[in-house]
């Protein structure tokens, strides 16, 4: 199980890193790579959805308390940032890209702190 677990939080992380790293750096970019970039981004948010669910799935199933919370409103807002991406991405894509932007900041914070939140 340990390869499995490693396997998934590379994909994990390289996912994470890629969709939200674009995603600040298009808050200040101009509409022809916004959506030059928007099918890779919404397919790294499927790769880091999908290995944090499995992730969940194997480290915290049924699990309650500080870390699967604090684990669960990052995930909360990952998944709001995906709807406001793909949703606004036709009328406003820039503005889906800041809105998306500020919820997956608190995703990654909520990520790297959630093994030391007591
Ligand atoms: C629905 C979305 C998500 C779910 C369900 C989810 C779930 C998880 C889970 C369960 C872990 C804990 C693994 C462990 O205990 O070692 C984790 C860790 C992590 N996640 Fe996510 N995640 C999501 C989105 C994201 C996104 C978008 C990023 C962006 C970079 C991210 C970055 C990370 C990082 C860096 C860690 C490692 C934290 C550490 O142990 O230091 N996650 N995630």
């Amino acid at each position: 199980m340990a390869i499995v677990v490693m396997i998934l939080v590379a994909v994990h992380a390289l996912a994470g890193v890629f969709w939200v790293g674009s995603t600040l750096a298009l808050t200040h970019s101009d509409l022809t790579l916004t959506r030059k970039l928007f099918r890779a981004q919404m397919s790294a948010a499927v790769l880091a959805v999908a290995a944090g669910l499995g992730l969940w799935g194997l480290l915290i199933r049924g699990a309650h308390g500080p870390m699967a919370d604090t684990l669960g409103l990052g995930a909360l807002c990952a998944l709001i940032a995906a709807g406001v991406q793909g949703g606004m991405y036709r009328m406003h894509p820039t503005r889906g890209q800041r809105i998306a932007a500020v919820l997956l900041s608190v995703t990654v914070v909520c990520m790297v702190i959630s093994p030391y939140v007591r």
